[in-house]
């Protein structure tokens, strides 16, 4: 006689009690950075179209900002600047007196406890839009690597306690590690974009940061998004630059690779969960198609699984508020 024979998986389904007890994977306000925009002038709270619940600030509505991130339990965020003017150089990401450092001055004196993470690339500084010097229609490598050194040294000086580079360029890395460790600051880690794709996830963003570049496109500097292989050399020679962390940009089509990432190297991994893949969740919310909540959670636990220590994401404080009042 032959008898039915199957696993009761169900089991651990049956009550809320229980799947809690048997969740493999968690997330907690300590995953989470959250990222800023700052701007010049005062009173300055300007929306960014695209992205629904995202503002500019000036930095004096900084101090409310940051009272609300502290108070949801968020322990980092991470600082882009908005300046007034750009130039060929992109002279004022490496300005003592820029945006971006004023930001992180006053951050850390009214809240040292914040880990304060400074984004350092030149696209939002250049009057081109790229994120590096401009020579004859080509986005030179070796001497942008000097202004990156020169961006993340006077961020340090700031306060900075991470640095983040996310431009693309070769040895990126190196430099800003050698730039650092020259000028003192041998104990700021680099949190490195080593694997950023050239992702259409990135438009909203460059409202919010008036980073698009004028012409062309980033391809020759970010990565293919058909490619795996790649992901692997890149996170593995800024290893050996000496990063410290490992992000990978964009998150949501690059689970897979996030999973890749965090099988083969033993450093911290951050999932970068873009600006595009904020407003999809947002436009799709407003119009009553998705409960955001659920699917915002769902995304982000989605991560973890993947293998992601950290999320740098734009619904930080709306996942930080859900997780405290569950
Ligand atoms: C700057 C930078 C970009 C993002 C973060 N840093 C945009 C880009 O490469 O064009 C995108 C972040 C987001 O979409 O949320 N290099």
């Amino acid at each position: 006689m032959r008898e039915l024979q199957f696993d009761r998986h169900r089991r651990l389904r049956n009550s809320a009690q229980l799947r809690d007890l048997v969740r493999e994977t968690h997330l907690t306000a300590n995953d989470l950075i959250y990222p800023i925009f700052v701007v010049e002038g005062e009173n300055k709270r300007n929306p960014v179209a695209s992205m629904p619940g995202v503002y500019q600030l000036s930095l004096d509505l900084l101090n409310e900002e940051m009272n609300e991130v502290v108070s949801l339990g968020i322990k980092s965020v991470i600082v882009f600047g908005v300046p007034e003017n750009k130039d060929e150089h992109g002279t004022e990401a490496y300005h003592d007196n820029g945006i971006v450092q004023k930001a992180i001055v006053h951050i850390k004196e009214h809240f040292p406890q914040l880990v304060v993470i400074a984004d350092t690339c030149l696209c939002q500084y250049t009057s081109h839009g790229h994120c590096g010097i401009v020579e004859e229609g080509k986005i030179l490598n070796d001497p942008t690597l000097d202004l990156l050194g020169r961006t993340a040294v006077s961020q340090a000086k700031a306060g900075a306690d991470i640095i983040a580079p996310s431009n693309m360029m070769d040895g990126f890395v190196a430099a800003i590690r050698f730039a650092l460790d020259e000028a003192g600051y041998t104990d700021i880690p680099i949190m490195s974009y080593a694997v950023k794709y050239s992702s259409s996830f990135y438009g909203p963003f460059r409202d919010a940061a008036h980073s698009s570049p004028k012409f062309g496109d980033r391809k020759a500097y970010q990565m293919d998004p058909a490619n795996r292989m790649e992901a692997l050399r890149e996170a593995e020679s800024d290893l050996a630059e000496g990063a410290d962390f490992l992000i990978v940009k964009p998150a949501l089509s690059y689970l897979d690779i996030i999973r890749d990432v965090k099988n083969n190297f033993n450093v911290p991994v951050v999932a970068y969960n873009v600006s595009g893949e904020y407003s999809m969740i947002k436009a799709a919310a407003q119009n009553g198609w998705i409960n955001e909540k659920e699917i915002v959670m769902e995304m982000l636990t989605s991560m973890k699984r993947a293998g992601v220590d950290l999320i740098i994401t734009y619904f930080a404080k709306d996942v930080a508020g859900w997780l405290s009042n569950k």
